[in-house]
Formats: C-alpha cells, structure tokens, sequence
C-alpha cells in the first residue's frame, strides 16, 4: 500500500523555500512518522500504521506493559526486525546533506527510529525516546541494547531485572535533558526555516514548539501530503511526500552560479560560499 500519492506540488512556494533555507543559517526540522514512511516504517494514524488490529495507544502505556510485558515487547520486537532491515529515504538524506553542507540543522523527531542518524545527521533529539534503548527496571538505568531478535521476551538484564523499551508511552512525561535541548536551542533565537515534517502534529508541545520558531522569526514550513492540525498556521504548506520535495529543494539549491554541491552526495562546495 505504501504512503498517499503525492499532490502536486506549488512551485512558486517552492521556490520562496528554496530561497530561504538558501539564506539560511539555522534550520529546525521537526519530524514525524511521516518521514519513515518512505523508508517503510508505517506511520501510527495512517490506514497502514496499524499492527495486528491494534492500536498503538492500548500498547504504548505503562499500563499495558505491567499487564502483559510479553505482548508489548513483541510490538517492539516487530518494529526493532523492521527498523534494522530499512534504509533511510531521500527526505534523511537531504537534510543531512543540508548539515554537510555547512547548515545548522536541528532535528527534533518524534520517531524512535535511527533513520536520521544513519543518514549522517549529526543534531538529533529523540523527544519521544529510541528503540534502541532499553531501560531495567530494577536498577533504573538506560543503556543501547541492538539485539534483534531478544533472547526472551520481555529480556532481562544482566542483573536479572526486566528491561522496557526506552521510549516514551502515552501515559508518560517527556525526557527532561531533550525538552531542555530544544527550549534551549529555542531560546537562542536565530532560527531561520522550522519545517515541520510528516507529523499530524497531535501533541501540544510540538506545535509550541513549531509556534515557538515561528513566532521569534522562523519560516514555518509544513511538508505533508495531507493538512495536519499546524496547516492554518504555517507561512508555507508544501503538500507531497518528504523523499519527493526534499529532494526538489536539494536539486533547487544546486542551481548553476550558487555553488553547485555534488547531488550524488559527495562533499561539494558549502551552499553559502557563493555569497
Ligand atoms: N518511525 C517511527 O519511529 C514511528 C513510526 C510510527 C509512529 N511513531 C510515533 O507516532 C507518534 C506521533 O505521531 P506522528 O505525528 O509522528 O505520526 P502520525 O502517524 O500521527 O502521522 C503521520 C503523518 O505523516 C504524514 N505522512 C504520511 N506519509 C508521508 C510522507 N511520505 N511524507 C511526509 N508526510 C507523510 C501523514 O499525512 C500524517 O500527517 C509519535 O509518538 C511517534 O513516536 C514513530
Ligand atoms: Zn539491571
């Protein structure tokens, strides 16, 4: 089934992006399921982003797991086979390249996946935690664990207590060190582009956060195929998938006379050295 075809895309505002973030310095990116989507990880809402008939919602709590560790774990477990055996897509790639390209890119993502990492980004903050790491419950203490598959579900530590995923459940508060990364960065100011990327922007803090850039002078972009709770309120929707139009703002930023980087994604020339 794959994700929703994409619209076509306005290239007037395009082309006010691809002058932005040209003339930018900063760039925040907040991501969301939606940029995995590409890559094959199915999005939660989505009509594929359900698993076994259930919603994530009843298996992503504290709750659930006390109840039944084994069937929470076997969700994670789905996703961890799935995650290890995909690629990142164009859209992790471009924004990576940005940062290659002498960029300050700050991704916020919402997704527990290392898709961004693994294209070569170097400045991401998992608000919602990563399936890469577990935490015991025992010992009250988190640490990377890339076993695929586990031994047994739920695994134990080595201490013999029982580890949960280190992510974030809908019944818990978020990671205080990455709130205070991003207000942080927030409070700096000086944030030129703020996209909002492949997220129907459910939770309040993300759209603060995205009012936030906007509000001390950041261009808020919206990339998403469908309108999401921020649309209204974004200077600039861009209606497509992210592969497609973070590969047009990619191809829009290489135009001859501005130093053209390499798109076969070499290390060409910095974006700002024509200036
Ligand atoms: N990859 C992951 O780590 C992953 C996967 C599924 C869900 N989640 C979790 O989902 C929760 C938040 O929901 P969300 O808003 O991130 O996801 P969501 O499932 O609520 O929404 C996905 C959004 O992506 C859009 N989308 C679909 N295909 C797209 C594409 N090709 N390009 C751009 N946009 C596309 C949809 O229109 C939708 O607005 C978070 O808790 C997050 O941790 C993470
Ligand atoms: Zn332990």
């Amino acid at each position: 089934m794959g994700t929703p075809a994409s619209p076509t895309l306005d290239a007037t505002q395009l082309a006010r992006v691809i002058a932005a973030v040209r003339d930018a310095k900063n760039i925040l990116v907040l991501t969301g399921a939606g940029i995995s989507a590409e890559s094959g990880v199915p999005t939660f809402r989505g009509k594929d982003g359900w698993w076994r008939s259930r919603n994530p919602e009843e298996l992503a709590t504290r709750t659930a797991f006390r109840e039944n560790p084994r069937l929470v774990w076997e969700w994670y477990e789905y996703r961890r086979e799935l995650i290890a055996r995909v690629e990142p897509n164009l859209a992790h790639h471009a924004l990576a390249w940005l940062e290659s390209q002498g960029k300050n890119v700050f991704i916020l993502t919402q997704n527990v996946d290392d898709l961004h990492e693994r294209a070569g980004s170097r400045q991401v903050v998992h608000i919602h935690g990563s399936i890469w790491s577990v935490t015991c419950l025992k010992e009250d203490r988190t640490f990377e664990d890339r076993r695929v598959p586990m031994p047994e579900l739920p695994p134990l530590c080595a201490c013999g207590g029982v580890l949960r995923p280190a992510v974030v459940w809908f019944d818990e508060e978020l990671p205080h060190d990455a709130c205070a990364r991003i207000e942080n960065y927030l409070q700096q100011g000086g944030i030129d582009v703020a996209f909002v990327v492949g997220t129907y922007v459910t939770f309040d803090y993300i759209a603060r956060w995205a009012l936030a850039a906007r509000n001390s002078g950041a261009l808020l972009v919206e990339v998403n195929p469908d309108e999401t709770s921020l649309t209204r309120q974004a200077d600039i929707v861009l209606r497509g998938k992210a592969g497609d139009i973070f590969s047009a703002i990619r191809a829009g930023l290489a135009i001859p006379g501005l130093a053209i980087p390499d798109l076969e994604g070499g290390a060409g020339p910095a974006i700002g050295d024509a200036k």
